[in-house]
């Protein structure tokens, strides 16, 4: 069956009666209008879709917790939106515990990940009634151990652990692999233990966790992973007379984001993660334990799109024509970073306009500045509104300020209302942390 991952657009993108591209019933050249571009726009009703596609899909495995990864994209109102689809949150700072936090988020349902988390980031973890801590290394177990005694309390906890898979994916974007900075190698295993049961009164493990890397197309990846940390889980019950009951395969799972790309169905992710875990459960003789996943990619991005106005263009002679948008590598720096592939429209109706091949350039002051090479579009003008599909994911959780732009605001569409859920900053803004000490003035 298909899910809403493997659309390159929202499902309820279209050409209105005007010609317009529009998106959640609002037209796109219209919003751009009202609320100015760059804008991140998010559809409702796609990211309400992938939640019940995965809901669905996971269904027929009786104990599954679903936490939507937060570094993909993490504001309040589409945590509260995640919240009410049933979901918790993987979350890897401060910043993320507190944006999920005055969501209104069920905090047991939030797990806290990361491999250098800071003492005031357990300690405001541990204050908020954070779930699970997904424990990544030595130096962390004694750091923790100090943190649940200061507040006395036990703390809930997964080993994080590094699972020797190579996935087919962008090098900085590979997680599991051996020689990786997240988590306990498997040979590092049984010394964490070993401390926590010794030493760490104050930590109780709950369970293993590993995540493998991410725009994954594979669904084999998954089941060997699934494999290795059911036979740690038998291991160490045999060892250490360890019960551990929960297992979380982090995330990872790929979306559509060109024609090329032909990312899995979550219901087949599904059905290879149930099988695996049957067959590996009766292999190693252990009692079902709790799946965690973490998605956030394949729930986010292909709800997303973000409007540029289309601005100054030039014609390199003998060379490539170059468009220019008012965004690029700080509102998306994936293409600049990953030479990530995306896919874009003209919103305005563009009638029998000769079609062009043009490469779309950033406003950025760096020639790597490029948001889409080579893509075949009618003919471009300045004022036109070019639509960008699937940037819900790691696009504005990644923004930056550089060259000083503001971050571009985003909205929530639905229904034909749209909503600011993330207001534009504004030059004040801009300027709100700078301090020139009395001696310049
Ligand atoms: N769980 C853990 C422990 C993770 O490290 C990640 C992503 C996820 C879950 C979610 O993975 P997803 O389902 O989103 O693939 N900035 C890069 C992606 C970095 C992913 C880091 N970890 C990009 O733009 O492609």
């Amino acid at each position: 069956m298909e899910s809403t991952n493997q659309f390159l657009k929202p499902l309820t993108a279209k050409r209105n009666d005007a010609g317009n591209l529009e998106i959640g019933g609002c037209d796109l050249v219209e919003l751009a209008e009202k609320y100015g571009t760059p804008l991140y726009v998010i559809d409702e009703q796609t990211l309400r879709s992938i939640c019940a596609d995965y809901k669905k899909a996971f269904s027929k495995y009786q104990k599954v917790n679903m936490m939507f990864a937060s570094k993909s994209l993490c504001t309040m109102a589409t945590s509260a939106i995640l919240a009410q689809e049933g979901f918790g949150f993987d979350v890897v700072s401060a910043g993320e515990i507190y944006t999920v936090y005055k969501a209104g988020v069920d905090m047991s349902k939030v797990l806290f990940n990361g491999n250098n988390k800071s003492y005031e980031e357990l300690n405001l973890a541990l204050e908020l009634g954070v779930g699970r801590i997904s424990v990544d290394n030595f130096f962390e177990i004694d750091l923790l151990n100090e943190v649940a005694k200061s507040h006395d309390k036990t703390v809930d906890i997964l080993l994080r652990i590094t699972p020797g898979i190579e996935c087919h994916t962008h090098e900085y974007i590979q997680t599991g692999h051996l020689d990786s900075k997240f988590g306990f190698d498997l040979t590092q295993i049984d010394d964490a233990v070993d401390l926590i049961l010794g030493r760490c009164k104050k930590l109780k493990i709950h369970g293993l966790h590993a995540h493998i890397g991410s725009q994954i197309f594979e669904t084999k990846v998954y089941s060997d992973e699934i494999g290795i940390l059911i036979k740690e889980i038998a291991r160490l019950d045999e060892k250490f007379n360890l019960k551990l009951n929960e297992i979380n395969i982090g995330g990872g799972l790929g979306v559509k984001y060109t024609d090329e790309d032909c990312p899995p169905s979550v219901y087949d992710i599904a059905d290879v993660l149930v099988e695996s875990l049957e067959n590996n459960i009766e292999k190693f003789g252990i009692d079902s334990p709790a799946l965690f996943i973490e998605p956030g990619r394949s729930i986010i991005s292909t709800a997303g799109v973000t409007l540029y106005t289309v601005g100054s263009s030039k014609q390199v002679p003998k060379g490539k024509k170059y468009v220019a948008v008012d965004g690029g590598m700080a509102d998306n720096p994936r293409p600049s970073m990953y030479q990530a592939k995306y896919f874009a429209e003209v919103a305005n109706f563009k009638e029998d306009l000769p079609l062009q091949t043009v490469t779309i350039a950033g406003r950025f002051c760096e020639s790597g500045d490029i948001l889409i090479k080579d893509i075949t579009l009618p003919e471009l003008f300045e004022g036109n509104i070019l639509c960008v599909f699937n940037t819900g994911a790691y696009n504005y959780s990644m923004a930056s300020n550089y060259n000083r732009v503001q971050k571009s605001q985003m909205v929530l569409v639905n229904n034909s209302k749209s909503d600011i859920i993330v207001s534009r900053e504004t030059l004040d803004d801009l300027i709100s942390h700078d301090v020139i000490p009395d001696r310049l003035k």
